[in-house]
């Protein structure tokens, strides 16, 4: 391409960007079609002659990206959103452009310089030690799996190994075990209490059961944030449990990782410092765009133990101490520069705005807990814990069954999500349909969530939903 045509085709894709940002509020958070439509873009033929580059822009932008939930809108409170910032995105944008393998010292010593730099901040923020460290990660899917290779590596005796995770854990985490080589009967999922934190008791009962039917228990993967709820397992008590039983410890904090960097947050996930590792996501809570996952251990070489194999083809880029090779700290060999964005972004905005914005979504959710108790027709289902809000609609406290309940909110969280502005998701509690607002944008307003539990409350109240018939 000539030198104008780059910047041209550059210049256009940043405008369509702003642009769309400008817009996002006022649009509808989700967009998307039933097969037929985008499958008439995605299956045409790859043309054999080029066409200008400018129109295939505009139809990406036209028909392909906008089909999707936009997940950075401020009325987006399903899953685990996410809203990047600027100098996130075009961090990507560069990294990519100077395509950057993140792999070893040798090709690319400045970008390793950073994601120790950055992994390091992340290492304060946690309270970890020095001698922890870690990688960036697609996810905290990722980070869960390395991280059990890790505990799994660094057994005593690694066979017949179980694992243990309280019944609220993301089915990431027991994927991650599944892979690993642990069957389904040694993934124990032990039963959280009423607040939706595992319960201490029960995992000792569990872990003692196993050992006197010989079974290695490995690993418990407790969590800072858990998906539905935001429950934080009681980490202490986890610690103090693993440390006595000579048990890895893995904290998944992939969503509520990030909270660590405001006093509440701190004191909530009080007890994180003392796990063998963490996994936490940057393109969560830390306003980065996708993938920024991030994997700490305890002892950095738990990992390089695990993941640094040798191989003759890259006898060149062994350096010595001090120059770590990503690629010797997990899976992957070629990675992306992911630790650019956050690096980008802090010294843009400084740790104070990432600080505000995340108290300001943990204000807000706790605001929606009170509005919520404070209507006669909407019920809070779990306690606000960091950023998500659980609660349904319920007219009649004493008359509706639960089966009538789950209809009534299965229809208003359908009527939501075809005629509201809102993107709002449920979950299940144990047995109870939720609905589920996960609260995360830094340009969410209380007036976005106070608006998206007025349409739930009006929607439940409409005659055609009644359930009580
Ligand atoms: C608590 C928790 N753990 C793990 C994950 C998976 O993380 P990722 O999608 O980054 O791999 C999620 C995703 O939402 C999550 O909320």
């Amino acid at each position: 391409m000539s030198r104008e045509a780059m910047l041209e085709l550059a210049q256009r894709a940043a405008e369509l960007l702003v642009e769309w940002n400008e817009q996002l509020p006022a649009m509808d958070a989700w967009d998307g079609e039933f097969r037929e439509a985008p499958a008439s873009v995605a299956s045409e033929e790859p043309p054999e002659n080029g066409q200008p580059a400018l129109d295939v822009l505009e139809r990406a932008v036209q028909k392909i990206l906008p089909t999707t939930a936009r997940l950075a809108h401020p009325r987006s409170f399903a899953f685990v959103p996410s809203s990047p910032t600027w100098p996130g995105v075009l961090a990507d944008f560069l990294a990519s452009g100077y395509n950057v393998n993140a792999c070893t010292w040798l090709v690319a010593s400045g970008p390793s310089e950073v994601e120790l730099a950055v992994v390091d901040w992340f290492r304060r923020w946690l309270g970890y030690p020095e001698g922890a460290g870690g990688l960036f990660t697609s996810g905290g899917a990722a980070a869960a799996l390395d991280a059990l290779v890790a505990a799994r590596e660094a057994a005593a005796n690694p066979q017949r190994a179980s694992v243990y995770m309280s019944d609220q854990t993301h089915s990431v985490v027991p994927r991650a075990a599944r892979i690993i080589g642990i069957p389904g009967e040694r993934i124990h999922f032990v039963r959280s209490d009423s607040e939706y934190r595992l319960d201490v008791s029960a995992l000792a009962e569990t872990v003692a059961r196993d050992r006197a039917a010989g079974v290695h228990p490995l690993a418990v993967c407790a969590n800072a944030g858990t998906a539905s709820t935001g429950a934080v397992d009681p980490l202490p008590a986890i610690a103090e449990f693993c440390e006595a039983e000579g048990l890895w410890l893995h904290v998944d904090a992939a969503y509520g990782g990030f909270a660590v960097l405001t006093h509440q947050g701190k004191m909530l996930l009080r007890g994180i410092e003392r796990a063998d590792s963490i996994g936490l996501d940057a393109h969560k809570w830390f306003y980065q765009p996708y993938e920024a996952g991030c994997l700490l251990v305890k002892d950095v070489r738990t990992l390089e133990h695990a993941f640094g194999l040798h191989h003759d083809v890259l006898q060149d880029t062994v350096w010595g101490a001090g120059h770590p090779n990503f690629a010797d700290r997990g899976l992957q060999l070629s990675r992306a520069f992911r630790a650019l964005k956050v690096w980008m972004s802090v010294q843009t905005f400084g740790l104070a705005a990432f600080r505000e914005a995340v108290s300001g979504t943990m204000d807000l959710a706790a605001r929606a807990g009170r509005y919520i108790d404070a209507r006669p027709t909407l019920e809070l289902l779990a306690p606000v814990s960091l950023g998500i809000v659980c609660f349904r609609v319920n007219p009649d406290r004493a008359g509706f069954g639960e089966t009538a309940l789950e209809k009534l909110n299965r229809a208003v969280l359908a009527r939501v999500f075809w005629d509201d502005r809102a993107l709002v998701s449920s979950t299940t509690l144990v047995e109870t349909f939720s609905l589920r607002l996960c609260i995360l944008n830094h340009n969410t307003t209380w007036d976005d969530v106070r608006e998206t539990l007025d349409a739930v409350e009006r929607f439940g109240a409409e005659p055609r939903l009644d359930a009580s018939g």
